[in-house]
């Protein structure tokens, strides 16, 4: 365990070295996510100190243990939750604190734990804390031991009681814990809220209000001396002020900043800066705390939708849920990070936390790459949505979990908005006037955020764009949002006259990445009802990727981005979803068992229709055609493509041009109507009558080849970096095999573990652990893990009769 006298010392290291600290890594904290021992069952005695736990297995968080456990038809979670078992755990770990930190505070910080955890401390119980979703500390001061002695944590953690969500939720200690130690004068957990209130090129104010506590009963006259630096680690400014205590109390200082010609932050350019905040008796430094923000200003505008730094910026944003596909919901940064990269590539600027608080690794991950954060708070309020959900804690929780929420997200450059909940049940109530609780905790959650934080707008997913809606008539959204109800957003001005409006969640298309439906211009809506699936609609449980297929409350990509662009009014949309989630397997039953509605499938390979965003909202040159080219002869395919950058695509089969397209009016694609015979499909396309790009499709052979790339062959050996590593079934010239489904078989040698394998198949019983994989489509995924030590990490693949080929990857 590292000593809290090196904490100063750390810091100072980090500036001069240039290395920016994580935001949670103030240097009295220092993870703790090592050396816990778990146990998968109810042991009612696990609590006391001297339970012996020898016989436990070992591991280190953060952890999932649902995604370890066989895809079950039985599970009481059901297909919705991923067919993935909950059930009780137990989580222990020993550990002993420096003699040199008696005195001190002590604080233990879970990220979030699935859920209703109850933390013990040496036999004495700190607390339970229903929600899976927050982040909460416990006082650990009272009864810990100091030097030689021991103590230890022991935590119970109940997902048993189900189904308690309509999605994956994973269980255990999914996200990361912390250990705080802090003097008896410190900056309090979540102690600083920094605002920009005028905002210009020239320049910034800034305001810093850091909240210290006095432990003691004892009189301590305190200076507060914060730093703001740049991101060079240059300082911007630095303001002295001084607390006087007479007692224990908490006490607020507001210090105000000018920053000169600001860096602002955008999602093209998402400038960072940091404050520091020391505390110091006798100029001699007792405690540090730092806060990463940025300075930009924003507007939602009633006529012309969202604008940040005065620029008008559409928001097309992703819902996402919280698993890391098959990797379950145990919180990685470089699989955050990955995710959000797929997600810049195609334009994506802007993430839902659908329907929950995030891991803060995403939030500090979105400041770092730009996104513009809708950060939801729940999913139901009082009322259910299933027999064992939050409702149920309600009564006891919501309000110190919203509180905990904004006190903890708020200083985040990339929180815009404030979403007090996801089609909540209440807002129902309100249309014939008999029950009007959605109104008044709509109030409620509202006073409670803006008690905390005035500078971002709040809204709600709303079901249906009705003026009568209860939360709605409540009056305090200040951007209006609903979800889905394209066709509605031109009415939006008439029914809302005078009020913000953003989509909130549109679209829910339905598709299996590489499979195709044809026409491609006729469209399915499946199911009819969300509550029945259709297990006969496609035999294989299949959806098009052709953009035609979607739930019937939502549309395709294309309806509904055809309203969108059509409107300056509309702020911007967050689509359901970006990537493919465990559970939720719309529109089938079981053995579906994870969605259909990613833009990229569950193992992070991008379905067609990334590239129709690619080619809307990127500046990269883009020309995209599909489907494959393996047909059976004389059928008629339709050819697509997605362009950009060009006047006109013109097609060729086997060098015979099939016609020059051009997109008319308000298409977003063009096509082409083909008899298909085997050969090289080949597109070009043309700007002012010169080629801008080509591509090209060949109809694939026979599997002849392994072909696998890993995205780093290079990752740090910090025992959770990680490497993905993209397999790809191809014929002897190269070619993906585009229906190909041989099993891949994994060897592992070095410094690497093997963290996951998937293919994206929402209809894959194979589990996530084993070290064989069948391809889907032509594609399969494995995921490397350092192992905390450095050296050669080698991935041998192999599949029969294809020669096997080896990756190679260096852990450092
Ligand atoms: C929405 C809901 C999402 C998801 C989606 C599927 O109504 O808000 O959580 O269930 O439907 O289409």
């Amino acid at each position: 365990m590292k000593k809290n006298f090196v904490r100063l010392l750390s810091l100072a290291c980090c500036l001069t070295a240039g290395i920016v600290l994580n935001a949670q890594q103030n240097p009295g904290t220092e993870s703790f996510n090592k050396d816990w021992k778990f146990f998968l069952g109810d042991v009612k005695e696990a609590f006391n100190e001297d339970f012996n736990d020898a016989g436990w297995r070992s591991l280190q968080l953060p952890h999932d243990w649902s995604i370890e456990l066989p895809f079950d038809s039985t599970s009481p979670t059901g297909t919705g939750g991923g067919a993935l078992r909950g059930g009780i755990g137990w989580y222990r770990k020993t550990f002993s604190l420096p003699a040199a930190s008696k005195g001190k505070n002590i604080f233990i910080d879970f990220d979030g734990v699935y859920c209703n955890s109850e933390v013990f401390v040496n036999g004495h119980s700190l607390g339970l804390r229903p929600n899976g979703f927050i982040s909460f500390r416990y006082d650990l001061t009272p009864y810990v031991k100091f030097g030689n002695q021991s103590n230890t944590i022991a935590v119970k953690v109940d997902n048993g009681q189900q189904p308690n969500s309509r999605w994956y939720s994973g269980s255990g200690i999914y996200r990361n814990v912390w250990l705080t130690t802090v003097g008896a004068v410190y900056v309090d957990h979540w102690g600083t809220s920094i605002t920009t209130p005028v905002v210009s090129a020239g320049s910034a104010s800034v305001n810093i209000k850091t909240i210290v506590r006095n432990s003691r009963e004892t009189s301590a006259g305190i200076t507060v001396k914060t730093v703001i630096y740049d991101e060079m680690l240059r300082t911007v400014q630095t303001r002295v002020g001084a607390l006087n205590f007479s007692n224990a109390a908490a006490k607020e200082l507001s210090q105000d900043f000018t920053v000169v010609q600001p860096r602002l932050w955008s999602i093209d350019n998402p400038y960072l800066y940091k404050a520091v905040t020391q505390l110091l008796v006798n100029n001699k430094v007792i405690d540090e705390y730092s806060t990463r923000f940025g300075i930009r200003y924003f507007n939602f505008d009633v006529n012309n939708g969202f604008s940040l730094n005065g620029k008008p910026l559409k928001i097309i944003g992703v819902c996402d849920h919280h698993d890391l596909g098959c990797l379950g919901t145990a919180i990685n940064r470089r699989a955050l990070e990955r995710q959000l990269q797929i997600l810049k590539g195609m334009g994506c600027n802007g993430i839902r936390t659908s329907h929950n608080p995030p891991a803060p690794e995403l939030l500090d991950l979105c400041d770092r790459m730009g996104f513009i954060v809708m950060d939801e708070a729940f999913d139901m309020w009082k009322k259910p949505k299933n027999k064992f959900d939050y409702h149920l804690n309600w009564d006891d929780w919501h309000k110190k979990d919203l509180q905990d929420q904004v006190l903890r997200d708020r200083n985040h450059p990339s929180v815009f908005i404030w979403s007090i909940g996801n089609e909540i049940p209440e807002q129902w109530a309100g249309r014939n006037g008999e029950d009007s609780s959605g109104t008044v905790i709509a109030r409620e959650l509202a006073a409670i955020i803006k008690t905390m934080d005035t500078s971002r707008p709040i809204t709600s997913a709303l079901n249906n764009p009705f003026p009568e809606n209860a939360i709605y008539k409540s009056g305090v959204l200040d951007l209006v949002g609903f979800n889905y109800h394209h066709q509605d957003f031109k009415t939006f001005p008439q029914k809302f006259a005078g009020k913000k409006f953003i989509a909130t969640e549109t679209v829910s298309a339905l598709q299996t990445r590489g499979h195709y439906d044809l026409p491609s211009d006729s469209i399915r809506r499946w199911p009819q009802r969300w509550d029945k699936p259709v297990a006969g609609a496609n035999p294989d449980l299949t959806c098009s990727a052709y953009d035609n297929c979607s739930a019937p409350w939502g549309s395709t990509h294309e309806e509904t981005l055809k309203e969108l662009l059509k409107y300056n009014f509309a702020s911007g949309m967050y689509i359901w979803t970006g990537f493919d989630y465990i559970g939720e397997p719309t529109p089938y039953p079981w053995p579906a068992r994870s969605s259909y509605f990613g833009i990229i499938d569950l193992a992070g390979f991008p379905k067609d229709v990334y590239y129709l965003y690619q080619s809307l909202f990127t500046s990269k040159p883009v020309l995209y055609i599909f489907p494959h080219w393996n047909w059976t002869a004389g059928q008629t395919v339709d050819v697509w493509a997605y362009y950009n950058n060009a006047d006109e695509v013109e097609l060729f089969l086997n060098d015979k041009s099939l016609g020059v397209k051009k997109k008319e009016n308000d298409d977003l694609h063009v096509m082409w109507r083909v008899a298909y015979t085997p050969g090289t499909l080949k597109a070009v396309s043309r700007k002012n009558g010169k080629l801008v790009l080509e591509k090209i499709i060949n109809t694939a052979g026979a599997p002849a080849a392994i072909v696998a790339t890993a995205d780093r062959n290079t990752i740090k050996a910090d025992g959770m970096d990680l490497s993905f590593v993209t397999i790809k079934i191809v014929d002897k010239n190269g070619n993906l095999v585009p229906n190909a489904d041989n099993l891949v078989k994994l060897e592992l040698n070095g410094k690497g573990l093997l963290a996951g394998t998937d293919n994206g198949n929402p209809v894959s019983l194979e589990s996530f652990q084993t070290p064989a994989r069948k391809a889907f489509n032509g594609m399969c995924l494995a995921v490397i893990q350092s192992t905390g030590k450095p050296g050669n990490i080698s991935l041998k693949l192999s599949a029969e009769n294809l020669p096997p080929v080896t990756v190679n990857i260096v852990a450092r």
